[in-house]
């Protein structure tokens, strides 16, 4: 069976989990039923390969093929994240851990027998959409979240981040630096969440850098009221305040040459006939250069300050250059694809800032949607990243 046919199988395997028939969207949100029907599905297919399969103290998934602590430097892992944001894409993740799986398993019918360890990772709670920080599986994993800092987390629901993962049946989570070690080197293939490589009409695109981004959050008060009975000219209304902060707030990153984004907001009491007494907001701001998103995150400080709010940072992602030597290995063994920048953050930056080789490869995606139900590759584009994925662990493994 050819890899294209082979992924499709796979994505269809999991096409019902968490997917909303209306909008076609995938809410698919870390120690949630859904989440844990698709790790059922990884350890079922991984382990149907041969393949050893764990879960690290992190909550990551596994799969090895072969021994990971014979000589960890030349391990090579594969894969991505499974879960999602609210109404997401089926591809952002799932194509990463999906395309790994029918890679091993063409290598395996192949009969290749590679010198270095494989691994297949499914990383926890890529998207932070449960708890408001992306990427909560490699940070713990590599310490830079804190057990400390987990206790603070709270859910979309307010429920702390110790009960959410004890309702799970999920023993408290730390640092893995036994986990660490084996990822000797980290290729994780990706649905580009853009134009640029329909603009290059590339198939396939290796990464350069992850910008540097951050997210925020802020609270806009006002003074609650009667719709009906409170005039205009003596209204506070949070609500209009917010409005024109998230329109000042976009000229300010267009003056920047930057990006800010205020996807979520939530307007509190939230009544049809009442004027609002708070409105609380989110804003992600992201930038090619680390200096330009230093001066936009303090401009969107002072405009905050004018609307009588605060502005928190949640979290601050530097920008990650991905491995040059690793980049230039596979550019070679896949014919010099295209390399471009991401502002969208991945469990491999987070590993390649602590040091670990990292690589990430996109593929073309038609409508240059992702977070978004519409996100879409072609059968014949995930093929060639699958093919991708081959080459390269031939390369470097063998
Ligand atoms: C995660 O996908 C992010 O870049 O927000
Ligand atoms: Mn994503
Ligand atoms: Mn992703
Ligand atoms: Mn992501």
């Amino acid at each position: 069976m050819n890899s294209s046919i082979r992924l499709a199988e796979l994505l269809t395997r999991i096409a019902d989990i968490g997917r909303d028939p209306t909008s076609g969207g995938y809410r698919r949100f870390a120690y949630t039923q859904e989440d844990a029907q698709l790790r059922e599905f990884f350890a079922a297919t991984a382990s149907r390969l041969g393949l050893a399969v764990s879960v690290d103290a992190a909550y990551n998934q596994w799969a090895w093929w072969g021994d990971p602590d014979r000589d960890p430097a030349q391990n090579l892992v594969l894969g991505s994240h499974l879960d999602s944001v609210p109404s997401g894409g089926a591809l952002d993740g799932p194509l990463g851990v999906l395309s790994a799986l029918v890679a091993v398993e063409s290598l395996l019918d192949q009969g290749f027998q590679p010198k270095a360890a494989i691994g297949i990772v499914n990383f926890s709670d890529e998207e932070g959409a449960r708890f408001g920080v992306a990427c909560l599986g490699s940070r713990v994993l590599t310490g830079e979240t804190s057990s400390e800092q987990l206790a603070q987390l709270r859910d979309y629901d307010g429920v702390p981040f110790d009960e959410v993962i004890a309702r799970a049946g999920v023993a408290p989570l730390g640092r893995d630096d036994q986990t660490l070690a084996r990822i000797g080197r980290f290729v994780e293939l990706h649905i580009e969440q853009g134009h640029q490589l329909i603009e290059l009409g590339a198939p396939l695109g290796l990464a350069s850098f992850i910008w540097p981004h951050g997210r925020w959050s802020t609270v806009i008060t006002g003074v609650p009221n009667h719709a009906g009975t409170t005039r205009l000219a003596e209204r506070d209304d949070p609500l209009c305040k917010a409005a024109r902060f998230i329109l000042e707030l976009t000229d300010l990153a267009i003056t920047h040459d930057a990006i800010a984004t205020c996807g979520k907001v939530v307007v509190d009491p939230n009544a049809v006939n009442a004027i609002a007494a708070a409105v609380h907001l989110w804003v992600d701001a992201r930038a090619a250069d680390p200096g330009v998103l230093d001066r936009l995150a303090g401009d969107i400080t002072e405009l905050a300050v004018g609307y009588g709010a605060h502005l928190v940072n949640e979290s601050l992602t530097p920008k990650t250059t991905f491995s040059s030597s690793l980049n230039a290995a596979i550019g070679s063994l896949l014919g010099h694809p295209p390399v471009i920048s991401t502002g969208a953050g991945h469990d491999a930056g987070i590993l390649a800032s602590h040091g670990v080789p990292a690589a990430m490869l996109f593929v073309r995606n038609p409508t240059g949607v992702s977070h978004a139900p519409n996100e879409a590759a072609t059968r014949e584009d995930m093929g060639l990243g699958v093919e991708a994925l081959i080459t390269t662990v031939r390369g470097l493994t063998t």
